[in-house]
């Protein structure tokens, strides 16, 4: 693969792309976890944190899923079913991030969250980014093109 260095146009695979938005969820829903009435003014820097990443790139993550792989129904179903709890998670995080009292329930909603997601990354990684890789190398490009044309908006 052809790397550009300092330039935007470095040419990674559509599946490094979607990993590192794995990593970047795994990352989040880790730190909404870790906020905690006893987190003290971190839990505010760290609030804002996970109510700008949920709130702004997650969406865009489904949205790619959605619109662009051939997805399981399971997965579908899923991005369905955590819509609600996310919306919840970012609601919470917002008032906190304003200086507002941290809920009891972030902990449990997040750590819920944090289950829920990690199963389904894991299924997508097994069954979903396997098969994308054995796409043909033209339609890898258009889809990573995609992806990135959905960030430039
Ligand atoms: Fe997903
Ligand atoms: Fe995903």
């Amino acid at each position: 693969m052809l790397v550009k260095l300092g330039s935007r146009t470095v040419t990674e695979d559509v599946v490094d792309l979607l990993i590192a938005c794995h990593e970047r969820i795994r990352t989040f829903i880790a730190m909404a976890t870790r906020i905690t009435a006893d987190a003290g003014p971190d839990a505010r820097e760290a609030a804002g944190q996970v109510r700008r990443y949920f709130a702004e790139a997650f969406p865009l993550h489904v949205a790619d899923e959605e619109e662009l792989l051939p997805i399981p129904p399971r997965i579908h179903d899923d991005h369905v079913a955590h819509a609600p709890a996310i919306d919840r998670l970012v609601a919470m995080c917002a008032a906190v991030e304003q200086g507002g009292p941290v809920p009891a329930e972030l902990a449990p909603l997040a750590e819920q969250l944090e289950r829920e997601l990690t199963e389904h990354l894991a299924i997508e990684e097994r069954d979903v980014f396997p098969a994308l890789r054995a796409l043909p190398e033209a339609e890898r490009t258009r889809i990573r093109d995609a992806i990135r044309a959905r960030r430039a908006r």
